[in-house]
């Protein structure tokens, strides 16, 4: 691992060059999705328990960039060099997250408050730790098979014994409805498995989820296709407003974001995101600035400030003392002339 930057004002001034870079290279290519999706699967690997993985630019390493959950992001790598060679002193794992940051702000979202500072790595995490948009879908698939076993058995027995259809049809339905709950609850538990191992709560597994209100997918990189709403360079709650309407003909619901609905903890949030636009800004920023310092401590504003009256106050004790040595000294002064006049 490499050491930090020094977070000095040159060091500054070269993260507001690449801030303006990346805007123009954003706007101009009209990729802020994949650069969100980049700052995302670079800090989506940390493990909270080993502190390994997280926002540290080890992801365009050959080995990470290409495990399967990475498929398609060697482009926002590629695009993020061109600002890299123009401002060489930034560490990637800065680069990559301001990425994120400027995508969601030029596409209309939040700001996501950015502090400089995270040091490169060249350890990859082994594949595995990003979330599987599949889980809960194996089983949905078997309910899907299920079905349509059961309806030929159905027709089948419509012709040669139609007493007993209602009784298998029904039963069948409740087989399935059942094997739809445990399929959202296992997509449900993957997403806690995998965000609580970051050491993130349900809320920022929510309103991140949000963050699909940018892009799409394709299937010779996920295997889905589709956007998750109708403008999908705009960042706004539209994902959560899609996901309460249900199925609609041409938009994406991958079954993590059908698992997401199915959850009663989770559900809360979207309902609140859906009808409240300015609350799902507010949690989205807090839990985007989390996710991009995962295993990274900036030196804060507020913390330098801590240090400012923390210097004042050793500062102020000291002029106490000193002023108390003075007057002992001048006092004993005092003393030592009366007690000669005295003699
Ligand atoms: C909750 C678990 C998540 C799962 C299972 C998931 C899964 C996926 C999948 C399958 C795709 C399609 C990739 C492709 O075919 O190009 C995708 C795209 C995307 N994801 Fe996620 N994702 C998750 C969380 C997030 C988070 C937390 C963010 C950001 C805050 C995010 C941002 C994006 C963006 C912006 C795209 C579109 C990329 C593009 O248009 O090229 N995702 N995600």
């Amino acid at each position: 691992m490499a050491s930090p930057p020094v977070v000095d004002a040159e060091y500054r001034k070269a993260i507001e060059k690449a801030r303006r870079d990346l805007r123009a290279l954003i706007s101009s290519k009209n990729c802020a999705p994949i650069m969100l999706r980049l700052a995302w699967h670079d800090a989506g690997t940390y493990d909270v328990n080993t502190k390994t993985g997280g926002p540290n630019g080890s992801i365009r390493n050959e080995e990470e960039c290409k495990h399967g959950s990475n498929n398609g992001l060697k482009i926002s790598i590629d695009l993020c060099e061109e600002v890299k060679k123009k401002n060489p002193k930034i560490t990637y794992a800065d680069l990559y997250q301001l990425a994120g940051v400027v995508a969601v702000e030029i596409t209309g979202g939040p700001t996501v408050e950015f502090c400089p500072g995270r040091k490169d790595s060249l350890v990859s995490p082994k594949e595995g730790r990003l979330p599987d948009a599949k889980q809960g879908f194996s089983t949905l698939w078997s309910s899907v098979l299920f079905d349509a076993i059961l309806f030929a058995i159905c027709a089948f027995l419509c012709i040669i014994a139609v007493p007993y259809q209602r009784q298998v049809a029904s039963s069948g339905r409740e087989v399935n409805l059942s094997e739809l709950k445990n399929s959202s609850r296992a997509g449900a538990q993957h997403l806690r498995d995998i965000f609580y191992r970051m050491g993130l709560s349900d809320k920022d597994i929510v309103a991140l989820s949000g963050g699909h209100t940018l892009g799409r997918a394709h299937p010779e990189r996920s295997g889905f296709e589709g956007a998750w709403t109708k403008e999908p360079l705009k960042f706004d709650n539209s994902y959560f407003v899609e996901l309460l309407e249900g199925e609609k003909e041409g938009l994406l619901k991958l079954p993590t974001d059908k698992a997401v609905l199915e959850d009663p903890e989770f559900r809360g949030y979207v309902e609140l995101y859906a009808k409240d636009e300015d609350a799902f800004f507010k949690d989205y920023a807090v839990s985007h600035k989390k996710l991009s310092e995962l295993g990274f401590n900036p030196s804060s504003p507020s913390s330098v400030n801590k240090l400012d009256a923390k210097t004042g106050t050793i500062l102020a004790q000291s002029a106490v003392g000193v002023a108390a040595a003075a007057a002992v000294v001048i006092l004993s002064y005092f003393y030592e002339a009366s007690r000669k006049k005295m003699k």
